[in-house]
């Protein structure tokens, strides 16, 4: 049952084949667009949280993750070549484990594309509300301002109202940016590419006023937490990292554009691997100027971000006139105002508030790929894939996607949504792990452009290493995935098993022919 329904390569293949979209990215665009997707609310925000789990040893939090992404992205990059089409890890399972894996991967995915939109929403009401109250003064209510506290209590979900009730401006971005997406505004190129200008130099300013200052002292203790939290899963430098990998999510975005990208077999893992280490090298920098100018100033040791007991601990320490990096929710300029650079610390939030949104962006657009791609297998509805008449956007598809982003960003702290969308993501560079080993297993001699050097090294790495981070993850964060997959699977039995087209035997609709009515094929048998 489980490998059933393999979905033939050469047919994948031919589906790009035939697709009309136009090859025009090259090496720098993807890089450019992997920076795009990468840098956002993981450094600008969380590295607050991180601060708080692992102290100054986040650096190496940074690093672990960083790793893991690398041995990650070799993979992707031997898969992507391969397989150049859109769908990303989804379309990869189907080729290499058939249909039900593939189902739960695409459903996995919407965990890293649609939460992480929430999470960086959170992350850019943050810095917005921050910004508004440097230049004005104005502050929104506490209740207005942030979702609640969750956390579990005698294995229950238990939520606290007190520090926050409902994220209006996270839920202002949210639906702001589904509605651009709505009209048609996919970001052209050179619009990414000034807001990647706008975050370099934000993190190039950044790392230049924070580093000349940095002082020993503030180094110690190094590691608060320990490496593993004292037992306690999500604290200490390892759990710090399972979070901080939400700040190299995104450099995947770079293989779902590998049907619009010119030479793809040599582009796209230069896109993927250019962009993560230009990020890893800025992340380490940036981490170390932060925690080396003014000290990590962890709250109670032990507590984790995003907890009642943290929320609670921030508010005390806010009402006796204390501030801490680890409770802002603009880390960034935080940093900026305490080494007395107020100014500057406004310009890195007025970056954040104009490069976030085009990570949501980037985010909700990838989803409503992974959608598209799955409508168009038969594995969802088809009329989630509808075409707007006028605007020509998946209108449906996409509002539906933003309206579950904007609840989750009302209702959740931005630590809790990154590392559920840490799950998902991690399930998903697990699972291509894994299908790069089986296809040179199964189909040794096809063509790989791009082959992962020492991949039963590099492979077997990134299989470890996401189940690592994942085990590290908060249990909050951890339970979700496999509650998530269970959904998932029901509708797949109840759905996507009896409408599959591969199943029916149907070739698939694609958006340049979806007018066309489905052609015939041969039935696949179930037992291939
Ligand atoms: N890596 C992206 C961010 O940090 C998702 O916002």
């Amino acid at each position: 049952m489980l490998f059933k329904r393999v979905k033939p390569l050469d047919q994948i293949l031919a589906t790009a084949e035939k697709k009309a979209l136009h090859r025009q990215l090259g090496a720098f665009q993807l890089t450019m667009l992997g920076i795009g997707a990468i840098i956002g609310t993981g450094i600008f925000v969380l590295t607050a949280a991180a601060a708080q789990k692992a102290g100054p040893g986040m650096m190496w939090s940074f690093v672990i993750a960083g790793a893991v992404c690398a041995v990650a992205a070799l993979c992707y990059s031997e898969i992507a070549s391969m397989v150049p089409v859109s769908g990303s890890a989804y379309t990869y399972t189907y080729a290499v484990m058939g249909e039900l894996l593939a189902w739960t991967v695409g459903w996995a995915l919407i965990l890293e594309y649609a939460v992480a939109a929430s999470a960086v929403s959170v992350g850019w009401s943050g810095y917005f509300m921050g910004l508004v109250k440097s230049v004005t003064g104005f502050e929104l209510p506490t209740a207005l301002a942030a979702g609640p506290a969750w956390s579990f209590k005698d294995g229950l979900p238990s939520v606290d109202f007190t520090h926050g009730m409902f994220n209006l401006p996270a839920v202002c971005i949210a639906l702001a940016v589904t509605f651009l997406l709505i009209l048609g505004t996919t970001e052209s190129a050179r619009v990414n590419a000034i807001l990647v200008l706008i975050k370099v130099v934000a993190l190039t300013v950044f790392i230049a006023l924070s580093l000349p200052v940095i002082q020993g002292q503030n180094f110690e203790p190094f590691a608060p937490n320990g490496w593993f939290g004292e037992g306690k899963a999500g604290l200490g430098i390892v759990g710090a990292a399972a979070s901080i990998f939400f700040a190299y999510v995104g450099f995947d975005a770079v293989s779902t554009a590998a049907e619009e990208t010119k030479n793809p077999q040599r582009n796209v893992p230069i896109g993927l691997i250019g962009s993560l280490a230009i990020c890893t090298v800025f992340y380490l920098l940036v981490a170390a100027g932060a925690v080396g100018a003014i000290g990590a100033q962890p709250t109670d040791i032990g507590v984790q971000p995003g907890s009642p007991e943290f929320a609670a601990k921030c508010q005390q320490m806010h009402e006796a006139g204390k501030e801490a990096l680890v409770c802002s929710n603009e880390a960034l300029a935080y940093v900026m105002r305490v080494i007395g650079h107020p100014r500057i610390g406004d310009f890195i939030g007025l970056a954040a508030n104009l490069a976030l949104p085009s990570v949501i962006l980037m985010m909700l657009f990838g989803q409503t790929r992974i959608f598209f791609v799955m409508a168009r297998d038969g594995l969802l509805p088809e009329k989630l894939a509808d075409i707007h008449p006028k605007w020509k956007t998946p209108h449906k598809v996409t509002l539906m996607t933003g309206i579950f982003v904007a609840i989750a960003a009302a209702l959740f702290p931005v630590g809790q949504l990154a590392d559920i969308s840490n799950s998902g993501t991690l399930f998903a560079f697990f699972m291509v792990g894994i299908a790069v080993l089986l296809l040179r297993i199964k189909d040794p001699n096809r063509h790989r452009p791009f082959r992962t050097p020492f991949v039963w090294i590099v492979a077997p790495l990134a299989i470890a290493g996401t189940v690592f981070l994942y085990i590290n993850l908060p249990f909050e964060a951890k339970i979700v995935l496999p509650i998530w997959g269970a959904i998932g699977l029901v509708f797949y039995y109840l759905y996507g098993y009896r409408k599959s087209y591969l199943g029916r035997g149907i070739v698939d609709v694609h958006e340049d022919d979806a007018d066309a009515p489905p052609q015939p094929v041969p039935p696949i048998s179930d037992d291939k």
